[in-house]
């Protein structure tokens, strides 16, 4: 029985991929390359040493998808596919909501058509909005949304358990992850956004290797330790891991499964360039610019019920997120472009 893996070409998907494998999962990738190359998938081989069955398709692709699951046997869907640039989602609402929401409801569709009741989605910190308490819990009840994406997330998260609590057939298991950073050890799969990075990390390394000028940090003014934003940043690695773990609840037909992916651990803006000086040598210049609409002070997790539940913990630390963000940029400056 196989795993298909939507999005799987993408970073966390790509990183996952490898993941599996190395457990002796199955994999099947399925991907429309939006945002993302199918080199990424050759590097996952190389890595590995196993082959990585590939299908160019698209999640709002009905035909394309029965096809997969009737030709593949597919046991449980890691469902990665969708738009994430929080800014263009502002831009373009109906795009996400047709691309995240219509897509996942059409797999969705499919899937139990085909009798594969088994998904686990990549939800995101953002349904937390502006959290009503530090460290969050699974429990701490979910916000405000601040734009498009994160609503397509709350959404998902509610159109999900919905279908499991009236069919309790379906396993679901909700990821939320944290800011997922970072890249695998040998530097050769990594992020790859396109244009100008909206997040930290990508912006960080891209000073760094000299294609833009300096880092614009939004707000030191926040109520924070030095007044800039604080963050969860956890290794894509140790998130990858995380999604091995979390089939273990679809394999125990457990229902409903909600888990925050994060490290417990909070670092501001500051930190974070001061992390990346000390763990690659190279200094990140950087001015104070005004608050980013939409941003909140402060958000990192409680992931006990991981542990707890899933045997999960993230094991790198943040020299080593920024260390492999910095090999993967500095080993390859334009992406999977070269
Ligand atoms: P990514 O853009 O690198 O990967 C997403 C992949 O989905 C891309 O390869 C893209 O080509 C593909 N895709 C998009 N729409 C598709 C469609 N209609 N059909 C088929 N493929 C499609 O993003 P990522 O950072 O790897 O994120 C993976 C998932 O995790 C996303 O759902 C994202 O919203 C979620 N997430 C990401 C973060 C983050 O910080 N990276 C945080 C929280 C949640
Ligand atoms: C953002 C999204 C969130 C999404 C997550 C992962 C917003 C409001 N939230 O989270 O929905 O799930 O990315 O994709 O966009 N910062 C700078 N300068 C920069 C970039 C960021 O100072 O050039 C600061 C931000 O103000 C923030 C921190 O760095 O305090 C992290 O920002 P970012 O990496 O964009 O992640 P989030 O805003 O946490």
């Amino acid at each position: 029985m196989a795993i298909l893996v939507t999005g799987g070409a993408g970073y966390i998907g790509s990183h996952t991929v490898v993941e599996l494998q190395n457990a002796g999962y199955e994999v099947v990738v399925l991907d429309n390359l939006s945002n993302s190359s199918e080199k990424s998938l050759q590097r996952v081989e190389a890595i590995t040493g196993k082959q990585v069955p590939f299908y160019k398709a698209d999640i709002l692709d009905r035909d394309a998808l029965s096809e997969i699951l009737k030709k593949e046997k597919i046991d449980s869907c890691i469902h990665f596919a969708g738009l994430k640039a929080v800014g263009e989602s502002v831009a373009k609402p109906w795009e996400y909501y047709e691309n995240n929401i219509a897509g996942t409801l059409t797999l969705v569709d499919v899937m139990r058509k085909a009798g594969v009741k088994n998904i686990i989605f990549s939800s995101s910190a953002t349904v937390y909005g502006d959290p009503a308490f530090i460290p969050i819990t699974e429990e701490c009840p979910k916000g405000q949304c601040t734009n498009p994406y994160g609503w397509t997330k709350s959404m998902l998260e509610q159109i999900l358990s919905d279908i499991q609590k009236a069919d309790p057939e379906w396993n679901v298991v909700l990821l939320r992850y944290f800011n997922p950073i970072g890249a695998h050890k040998s530097g050769t799969i990594g992020e790859n956004p396109n244009g100008i990075p909206n997040n930290l990390m990508p912006y960080i390394t891209q000073v760094a290797v000299g294609k833009l000028k300096e880092l614009n940090v939004f707000g030191n003014d926040y109520d924070t330790h030095d007044g800039t934003g604080v963050r969860d940043y956890i290794h894509v690695v140790d998130l990858a891991r995380g999604h091995v773990k979390a089939l273990k609840k679809i394999e125990d037909k457990s229902g409903l499964n909600i888990y925050n992916l994060g490290t417990g651990k909070g670092y501001s803006v500051l930190d974070i360039v001061k992390n990346f000086e000390e763990a690659t040598g190279v200094t990140i210049p950087y001015v104070i610019r005004d608050r980013r609409p939409g941003d909140i002070a402060t958000c990192y997790s409680d992931a006990g019920k991981a542990e707890a539940e899933l045997g999960w913990k993230a094991e790198y630390g943040i020299k080593e997120m920024c260390a492999d963000s910095w090999k993967w940029q500095s080993q390859n400056p334009n992406g999977y472009d070269d």
